[in-house]
């Protein structure tokens, strides 16, 4: 019976982590702790935890009197919906959930169980750094954490919670897994502090201005969103989960679905504006095409001039990339091209079909776009479509001109469905640049340049043309979009396709 006890006061012990008083200094920040934090995460009871009584090895600066089981990490499996992943969170009650040599393996532990086991790993980061006391032990132990993010990438879905301080080396484990999710005011990610700023830089900004969530999903699209707190963000982890499959070998859940696949929207022969300059939100298209309208968006707040996400069709995970003309024309730039391009990767690596829509005028001109390489950048984007074989559709809803159309999942770059509505305009570039540059004799008369203009739009403003080329497959009505694309996806559930051996490409980063 003593021992029974024993490993029941052993266990409460463990699950106090640093104590009441840190417990409650925790929840004054607005913030939970690390086990309520996995409570939400997982299934009701669902939890497995391992490594519970582990302690850290350190013997200097009286550490050895210090030896708090767990060591500031709670790790082990359990389920979301029913599904299989794998969990780590820092306990900021302990030592600030500092990492040591043994915190460290601990992660490693369950990532390497992750990878065996074929699901997906959940970070939950919430750390003052590597443990100060511990030195370059500390600093192998993030090693090998960084190894094991490189070893799990395009293996398992690897998922991130920031929800407290990631600061110095320690951003760059969940800067090399596939999601990032922050809380808004009580996490920040940075590699180095506004201290060492202001003496290298002389520049005065706050934690919050210079890596808090806003920061990370506005400006540096470092992290993928941000939540009002803990369990919202956690809620949408759940959510995120239900998209992905476990694996790379695995196939996204097919849930349920309570929506017709012949759905016809009539709205959406309407929805392109008359004046091709007008814009009109490709949001509206998304939510309509989807299952329920269920739209999973990835990076709403950074280059909101293409859109990225989840949807379902006929229950089935799909990956959303769409042009988006409210925003800089829906033109592509540096940070559309990234952020579509690693989305695009994303859904590859996974299995995830690829839905394109299309709206697209071209790249975006100027100095600030080509200084800062926008050539490099663009080809990412190209390049993801390119090599991704994956189920790809694309919908072409009005313009497709230039290299965007090349790049936006074009036939070119084995699209396997490459439909047109009506609307579509696809040309080398818009009528009134075009006739600028064909009939430059005419500049100054204005009645010809007028007529040459609409001859160009008679010849080229539609997707007829490319249609007798055959580069698109068929023009369809957008009131049937839904039905076409479910359709079109549902054909190609057994696509296959051999590539040439290679070690691995090499996309230009
Ligand atoms: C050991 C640490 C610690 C650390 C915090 N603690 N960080 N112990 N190593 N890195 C301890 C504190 O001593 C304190 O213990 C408890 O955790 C809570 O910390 P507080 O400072 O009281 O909390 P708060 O005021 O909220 O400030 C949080 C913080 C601050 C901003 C994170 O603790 C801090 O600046 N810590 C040091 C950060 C740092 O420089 N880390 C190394 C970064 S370099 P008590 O017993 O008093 O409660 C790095 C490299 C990784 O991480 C490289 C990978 C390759």
């Amino acid at each position: 019976m003593d021992v029974l006890q024993e490993l029941e006061t052993r266990r409460q012990a463990a699950r106090l982590g640093g104590g009441e008083n840190r417990i409650a200094a925790q929840h004054s920040k607005g913030k939970l702790t690390a086990r309520e934090r996995i409570e939400l995460l997982l299934d009701d009871g669902s939890f497995e935890e391992f490594d519970m009584f582990v302690a850290h090895r350190c013997t200097d600066f009286g550490m050895e009197n210090d030896r708090p089981a767990g060591d500031g990490v709670v790790t082990g499996w359990g389920t979301i919906n029913g599904r299989l992943v794998y969990v780590f969170s820092q306990d900021f009650t302990v030592m600030g959930g500092s990492v040591s040599e043994t915190h460290g393996q601990k992660i490693c532990k369950i990532m390497d169980m992750a990878v065996q086991n074929g699901a997906p790993i959940i970070g939950i980061n919430d750390s003052g750094g590597a443990r100060i006391q511990e030195g370059v032990a500390s600093l192998a132990a993030y090693g090998e954490v960084f190894q094991r993010n490189i070893t799990a990438s395009g293996v398992v879905p690897q998922i991130s919670l920031i929800m407290g301080p990631t600061a110095g080396g320690a951003v760059y484990s969940p800067a090399m897994t596939d999601f990032i999710f922050m809380v808004k005011d009580s996490s920040y990610m940075f590699v180095t502090g506004p201290d060492v700023v202001k003496t290298v830089t002389n520049e005065q900004v706050t934690a919050e201005e210079l890596g808090g969530a806003g920061t990370h999903t506005k400006k540096s699209s470092v992290a993928d969103a941000a939540f009002e707190n803990d369990v919202e963000a956690i809620a949408e982890v759940r959510r995120l989960v239900d998209f992905l499959p476990l694996h790379n070998r695995d196939k996204a859940p097919v849930r349920p679905f309570f929506d017709n696949v012949n759905r016809m929207e009539a709205s959406l022969d309407t929805l392109v504006p008359d004046n091709p300059n007008m814009p009109y939100d490709m949001k509206e298209l998304i939510t309509k095409l989807a299952d329920e309208g269920d739209f999973y968006e990835i990076q709403e707040e950074f280059a909101k001039n293409i859109l990225t996400g989840f949807i379902r069709l006929e229950g089935s995970s799909v990956g959303v990339v769409a042009n988006q003309p409210m925003v800089l024309a829906g033109c592509l730039d540096i940070d559309a091209s990234r952020k579509a391009a690693r989305f695009v990767r994303f859904c590859d690596a996974f299995d995830i079909p690829i839905l394109s829509l299309v709206d697209v005028p071209g790249f975006l001109p100027g100095t600030s776009q080509e200084y800062a390489g926008v050539i490099k950048h663009g080809a990412k984007l190209l390049f993801a479509y390119g090599e991704a074989t994956v189920p790809k559709v694309t919908v072409i809803t009005r313009k497709a001109y230039g290299g965007a159309y090349v790049v936006m999942s074009s036939k070119h770059l084995n699209g396997d469905f490459n439909y047109a509505w009506p609307t579509s305009e696809i040309a080398v570039m818009g009528a009134k640049g075009a006739t600028e540059i064909i009939h430059r004799a005419d500049l100054n008369d204005p009645e010809k340049l007028a007529k040459h203009t609409q001859d160009y739009e008679d010849r080229f403003a539609n997707p007829f043309v490319a249609a007798e080329k055959g580069v698109i497959d068929e023009v369809i009505m957008p009131h049937a979009t839904r039905k076409r694309v479910c359709r079109a996806f549902a054909s190609l559930r057994t696509k296959q396709v051999q590539t040439p051996w290679k070690k691995h490409d090499n996309i230009p980063l």
